[in-house]
C-alpha cells in the first residue's frame, strides 16, 4: 500500500485504509467504534501515540493510518506479535520464496503441537501443518518472523470456532459451513500471509510495539494515551489466557514450557492482570491515569457494564486533566452460539480527558 502523508491523512483515508487491517475475532476490539475514535484521535491532534492495551493491534493501526507515530504495548505476547506485524512493517517482507518455504517440507523434526494438542485443537494435519511452519519460522528474525507469525496466529484463530480455545474436542456441531473452518490450515496461511503483507507501508516514522504490563511501562510523554483495559466485569474475570492460551503458546512455541497438562485444553497458566477483576481494577486505573498524567490527552474506552463505573471514572480522570468529556456509543454485545445467542446492550463509553 502507498503512505498516507502525516498531517495530510482526511479521517475518511485513514479508515479506508484500516478497514484492510487482518481482524482477530477479538474479546473488546474496538473495529466497530472505528469512526468514533478516528474523529477523536483527529480531534486532538498530535504526533505521538501509545496504545497502552493493544490487543488486536487494530486501534493502533488506525493512529498509524492518520500519521501518528505508534506505540503499542499489550501483555501478551502474541498482542506484541500481531502489532509488531502490522504496525511496524513498512514493507510486504514475506516474499513468494519464504511463503513457499513455511508451506513447503518442515525444516526439522519438532512435534510439540502434534503430541500436545491431538484431539484438542484442529486436524491431524493442521497439527503438522503448525510444528512444520514453526520449523522455519523459527530461522527467521525481526520484523519478518513477527509478520510469518502473526499470519499464522490469524490462521489459528480464525479456523478455531468462535476464535476461542475454551472449546475442544469434537467441535463439528459449531461447522456452520463456513469458509473458514474447513480451510486447511496451509491455505489459510498464505491467505494471510498476503493479508500482512498488505498491511505494510511506510511514511517515514518508527513504530515500536511492546509486550509489556501497562503499569510498568515508561512514563514517556505521548501526545495521546489510549486506554482499552479489560472491561472488568461485576462477577467473575476478563481472562485472556483462558480464551487466548493457544495463540500466547503459538507466538513463541511455548517457549516457557509451562502447559497445565490436567486442564482439557491445555492452557497456560493464566496470567494475571489488576486490571481485569473488580476488586483490583480501580487501583489499577488510578495509577494508570497518574502515571500518563503528563500525556495532552487521556482517551479511555469502557464500558457501562463494567466495574468502576462512569461517575468513578470522570472524577479519577478529572484529578489528572482539568475537563473530561465523555462520550456514549450504543454496543450489542453477544455472547454463545448462534442458536443460543444472547444479545445485551449496554453503552461503549470514550472518555476524553486534556487540559
Ligand atoms: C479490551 S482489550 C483491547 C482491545 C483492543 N483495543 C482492540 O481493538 O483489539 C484489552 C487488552 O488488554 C490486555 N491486558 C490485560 N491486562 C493488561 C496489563 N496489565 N497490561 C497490558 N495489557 C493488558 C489484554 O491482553 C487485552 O488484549
Amino acid at each position: 500500500m502507498t503512505a498516507p502523508a502525516p498531517s495530510t491523512v482526511s479521517i475518511n483515508a485513514a479508515l479506508a485504509h484500516a478497514a484492510h487491517y487482518p481482524r482477530l475475532r477479538y474479546m473488546g476490539s474496538k473495529y466497530k467504534l472505528a469512526p468514533q475514535l478516528a474523529s477523536v484521535f483527529d480531534e486532538l491532534g498530535g504526533d505521538t501515540f501509545l496504545d497502552a492495551f493493544s490487543g488486536s493491534g487494530f486501534v493502533g493501526y488506525l493512529a498509524k493510518a492518520m500519521g501518528f507515530q505508534v506505540t503499542s504495548n499489550d501483555y501478551m505476547n502474541y498482542g506484541r506479535v500481531i502489532a509488531s506485524a502490522a504496525i511496524c512493517s513498512n514493507d510486504p517482507l514475506l516474499t513468494r520464496e519464504i511463503i513457499e518455504r513455511i508451506t513447503g517440507p518442515a525444516a526439522d523434526d519438532r512435534d510439540f503441537i502434534q503430541r500436545t494438542f491431538d484431539g484438542v485443537f484442529f486436524t491431524a494435519d493442521d497439527r503438522v501443518f503448525l510444528d512444520s511452519a514453526w520449523s522455519h519460522i523459527a530461522q527467521l528474525e525481526g520484523q519478518t518472523k513477527d509478520m510469518a507469525l502473526a499470519a499464522l496466529i490469524l490462521s489459528a484463530a480464525r479456523k478455531q470456532p468462535r476464535g476461542v480455545f475454551t472449546i475442544s474436542g469434537d467441535l463439528s456441531h459449531y461447522d456452520d459451513g463456513r469458509r473458514d473452518l474447513r480451510t486447511p490450515l496451509r491455505e489459510h496461511f498464505v491467505e494471510h500471509a498476503a493479508k500482512y503483507n498488505d498491511t505494510a507501508f511506510g511514511g517515514g516514522l518508527e513504530h515500536r510495539a511492546i509486550k509489556g504490563d501497562t503499569l510498568s511501562l515508561e512514563e514517556t510523554e505521548y501526545d495521546i494515551v489510549y486506554m482499552d483495559p479489560p472491561y472488568a466485569p461485576p462477577t467473575d474475570d476478563a481472562d485472556y489466557t483462558k480464551r487466548y492460551h493457544f495463540l500466547e503458546g503459538l507466538s513463541d512455541y511455548w517457549a516457557a514450557g509451562e502447559i497445565m497438562q490436567n486442564t482439557k485444553t491445555k492452557k497456560i497458566p493464566k496470567r494475571h492482570s489488576a486490571f481485569a477483576n473488580k476488586l483490583t481494577a480501580s487501583d489499577a486505573l488510578r495509577a494508570t491515569f497518574q502515571k500518563f498524567a503528563g500525556a495532552r490527552a487521556l482517551v479511555v474506552s469502557y464500558s457501562s457494564n463494567s466495574v468502576p463505573g462512569l461517575e468513578w471514572m470522570t472524577t479519577e480522570l478529572g484529578k489528572v486533566k482539568s475537563s473530561v468529556e465523555v462520550r456514549e456509543v450504543p454496543h450489542t454485545y453477544s455472547f454463545g452460539t448462534h442458536g443460543t445467542a444472547i444479545r445485551r446492550q449496554a453503552t461503549e463509553y470514550i472518555f476524553i480527558a486534556k487540559d
